[in-house]
């Protein structure tokens, strides 16, 4: 049986400044992960702050939100056969330092905050993640 899902993409500042959005939107379609939507947007502190409310308690929240909100990013709906875990994989590690090689991190990542993509972590917060950008 095959299982289409739909997850949540975002090409983060560091990504969109280095014209890289063509270039990760191709390994996705040659990795049979469609991009459904997408739109460049730049959103504000406090949005970003909505949308990364789970790591609130961390230590690097106030960072996070300032960096996601300081340039356009490209938010996209990426739809294909288990697309959170096949678009996790092509991401790869959170920090690029430990991304396996071929992965978007380790490709163009230069740091764990400038790490070029978000991708959502499990079918439930894609659901939400989707719903945040797309469906207002
Ligand atoms: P992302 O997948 O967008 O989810 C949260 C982000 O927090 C993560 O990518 C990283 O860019 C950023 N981040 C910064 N510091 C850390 C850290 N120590 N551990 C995990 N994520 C971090």
């Amino acid at each position: 049986m095959s299982n289409i899902e739909q997850t949540l993409s975002i090409i983060k500042p560091d990504a969109v400044d280095r014209n890289l959005s063509d270039e990760i939107k191709k390994i996705f379609e040659k990795n049979d992960l469609i991009v459904k939507e997408s739109k460049k947007i730049h959103i504000t502190k406090e949005e970003a702050s909505e949308f990364y409310k789970v790591h609130q308690s961390k230590p690097f929240y106030n960072d996070l939100c300032a960096y996601l909100s300081s340039g356009p990013i490209v938010v996209m709906i990426l739809e294909g056969k288990n697309a959170v875990l096949a678009n996790r994989k092509l991401m790869g590690a959170t920090n690029p330092k430990e991304a396996e090689e071929n992965t978007i991190r380790r490709l163009y990542g230069i740091s764990i905050d400038k790490n070029s993509v978000h991708g959502s972590d499990s079918v439930e917060n894609a659901k939400k993640e989707i719903d945040f950008f797309f469906n207002n």
